[in-house]
């Protein structure tokens, strides 16, 4: 059985990034013969300081979002993570007693989120990539569809099922396939084509997010950093260039083309000129995708149902995973 898990933090709002790098990779995914489990992973929002009064809302708006988006609550097991919060913690107890320290040491997201006060920051987020593994792992997922900036951490994943199935001489745990898919698995901060595009970073400024209307898309785009040369007429002209590479990948993704028919088509115009036109692509993948989130967010209570069912569903996947593996590791219940 081929079984796909992902899962987004809501962390804020989900931004271009987030839709570009995994969920429009998810809507896709869940016609193709997998049984898909998408969760929205609210125990790692707890890892970094957040607002106990919002997380629960936020909590329906990325649910919101990922059916807005397209992903069909009927074809797919769409859930919480902490509703299902005794089996992820407990597994990922158990698979932190066979994991290394100096490999979480090299996590480069811990290093970028704990910056140079690292001996302060909570366990939590030291520990962050072992409930990652233990989210997939629950569910023997065979596939787990993110974006670049998570492939670190699904190799960790790899290793920690390997080790389970080593130490205790048993083909348990399948390995868990990474999905980067599509011209944008890495999109990059309209303020500077160096850095990810995240929902934390401060500005505003620096990402679309999936709930701006058609003129603060507009505006942000017409703010965003470039370079003071006309585009160039090839792929390998963006060497060097990173906003302007960024901005390109940005519309190659959103228009369904490849990168190298956008470049030739804007070769030679200014960014003055092509702004608009990436305006344009923009406004128009996401305001289908706005009005129906603000659709959905009119009625709470249908995105709960859908969430308690999809929990339940995760559920029974879990529960017997998590019953061989304490059966496994000789535990006494
Ligand atoms: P999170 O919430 O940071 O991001 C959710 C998904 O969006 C992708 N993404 C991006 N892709 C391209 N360009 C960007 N700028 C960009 N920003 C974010 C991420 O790669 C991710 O796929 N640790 C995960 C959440 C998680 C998870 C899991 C994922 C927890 N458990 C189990 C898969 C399986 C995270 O923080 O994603």
């Amino acid at each position: 059985m081929r079984r796909i898990l992902s899962g987004m933090q809501p962390t804020n709002r989900l931004q271009l990034g987030n839709y570009l790098g995994a969920l429009r990779n998810w809507v896709a995914l869940q016609d193709q013969n997998y049984q898909c489990l998408y969760c929205v992973v609210d125990m790692h929002a707890i890892t970094q300081p957040y607002d106990a009064a919002t997380l629960a809302q936020s909590t329906r708006e990325a649910a919101a979002a990922y059916i807005a988006a397209g992903v069909d609550p009927k074809k797919c097991i769409l859930f919480v993570q902490s509703a299902v919060a005794d089996l992820h913690a407990e597994l990922m107890w158990y698979l932190a007693t066979m994991t290394q320290i100096g490999k979480l040491n090299r996590m480069t997201q811990f290093k970028d989120k704990a910056g140079k006060d690292s001996e302060r920051v909570g366990l939590g987020l030291y520990a962050y990539p072992v409930l990652m593994a233990a989210d997939i792992l629950l569910y023997k997922a065979t596939h787990v569809p993110v974006g670049h900036d998570q492939k670190q951490h699904l190799e960790l994943a790899r290793e920690i099922a390997a080790t389970f199935n080593h130490r205790y001489g048993q083909d348990f745990f399948p390995q868990p396939e990474p999905q980067i898919l599509g011209e944008a698995t890495r999109v990059m901060s309209l303020r500077d084509g160096t850095q990810k595009m995240s929902k934390s970073d401060p500005s505003d400024l620096s990402r679309i997010n999936l709930t701006d209307d058609a003129d603060m898309i507009a505006d942000k785009i017409k703010r965003a950093k470039t370079d003071p040369h006309p585009l160039p007429d090839t792929v390998e002209g963006l060497a060097g260039r990173p906003e302007a590479d960024n901005l390109l990948t940005i519309y190659a993704a959103l228009s369904g083309r490849a990168k190298a028919d956008v470049v030739a088509e804007f070769a030679g115009q200014q960014f003055s000129q092509f702004k608009p036109k990436l305006a344009e692509v923009c406004v128009a993948a996401l305001s289908p995708i706005t009005a129906r989130m603000r659709e959905l967010l009119q009625d709470p209570a249908e995105i709960d149902a859908i969430l308690r069912d999809g929990g339940s569903q995760a559920r029974e996947i879990g529960a017997p995973v998590m019953a061989d593996v304490r059966k496994i590791m000789g535990l006494w219940s």
